[in-house]
């Protein structure tokens, strides 16, 4: 295998268009080796040299957990985005060595789940891959059900069809009935889980449905799409341990420039949803610029923490402990 640094280097084995928007890559150890093993709902940071720019962007591993011959991700392309899906789709070819991070998990299965019930839109169905593939070698009872915006939006919900056949529940738009979401909720077993990964709205109706319902929010799970990096007003940052100030300019988190400049922060996510980043402010003479959903509001008010790979402060000084 070849590791660097926490790094893992892969060719990319194979490049296949899902959808209009989605395209799907296997990637392979250059020399054939087996990859580091993962669970379901896992994902992996691809990180991208692009000229003075380098993107890390977090992609959900939809290949199975079980065949660690190959990793499959699926990228979904973001016109206006920062560039990473971009370079993704235009610039990587069949071949190509990528630099990845190790599999992490932010949205595991639960354990000893009863049933476990899926409820996913578009590009949210990648996680949940390789999630049903853990639960069907288990022999696990579950379910998914999927909405997409179109006929041409279906390849990878047929996909799982073909594997799971009845369990797989597709709705498409202008063609189907619109997913009822406390319908699919409603009379489950006591133990059963939900999981949701998709359009804030539909988390936000699974969530409060699910709770209107009587399930108990240790049951309820869901990955939201985090916006990665942040951009906004530049600002100063002084980093107390490296006794360095940093300018962090419009187009970049603090997270960034401080990998830029050749400094290490932990981070998993890098969107402000997994808490990694979480970093304590020692002085600032301003307003901190929030836009996690890690930090409870109390904390926000408190000015003592801050997330660096998406928030910002409209400051005149800021000393964190990094
Ligand atoms: S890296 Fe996940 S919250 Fe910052």
């Amino acid at each position: 295998m070849n590791t660097h640094n926490g790094t893992l280097s892969v060719r990319v084995a194979r490049i296949e268009a899902m959808t209009p928007e989605i395209t799907r890559f296997t990637l392979v150890d250059p020399d054939g080796k087996h990859l580091p093993a993962f669970s379901g709902g896992s994902h992996v940071v691809v990180i991208l040299e692009d000229g003075d720019k380098t993107h890390r962007n977090a992609y959900s591993l939809m290949s199975s957990p079980y065949d660690s011959s190959a990793y499959q991700i699926a990228v979904r392309r973001v016109a206006d985005g920062r560039g990473g899906s971009r370079y993704l789709h235009e610039r990587v070819a069949e071949g190509d060595l990528l630099q990845i991070l190790q599999p992490a998990n932010l949205f595991p299965l639960a354990k000893h789940g009863r049933q476990h019930l899926f409820i996913a839109g578009g590009v949210g169905i990648t996680p949940v891959y390789s999630q049903l593939e853990e639960l069907e070698l288990k022999k696990a009872s579950f379910e998914l059900h999927l909405a997409v915006r179109g006929p041409g939006h279906i390849a990878l919900g047929r996909e799982l069809q073909e594997r799971y056949g009845a369990r797989v529940h597709l709705y498409v738009q202008g063609e189907d009935e619109r997913m009822d979401i406390s319908r699919i909720l409603f009379g489950r077993p006591l133990g059963s889980h939900v999981y949701v990964c998709g359009p804030d709205s539909m988390i936000d109706d699974t969530i409060e449905g699910a709770r209107a319902l009587g399930w108990t929010d240790s049951h309820i799970h869901y990955e939201r799409f985090v916006e990665q990096g942040s951009s906004g007003r530049p600002f100063s940052v002084t980093l107390a341990r490296q006794g360095v100030t940093l300018e962090v300019p419009a187009e970049q988190s603090l997270l960034e420039a401080a990998e830029q400049a050749g400094y290490k922060v932990p981070y998993l996510c890098r969107g402000g949803a997994c808490g990694y980043c979480e970093t304590e402010v020692l002085e600032v003479d301003g307003e901190l610029d929030h836009r996690d959903d890690w930090l409870s509001e109390e904390d926000k008010l408190g000015k003592r923490k801050f997330m660096p790979c998406v928030s910002r402060a409209n400051c005149t000084r800021l000393v964190v402990d990094l």
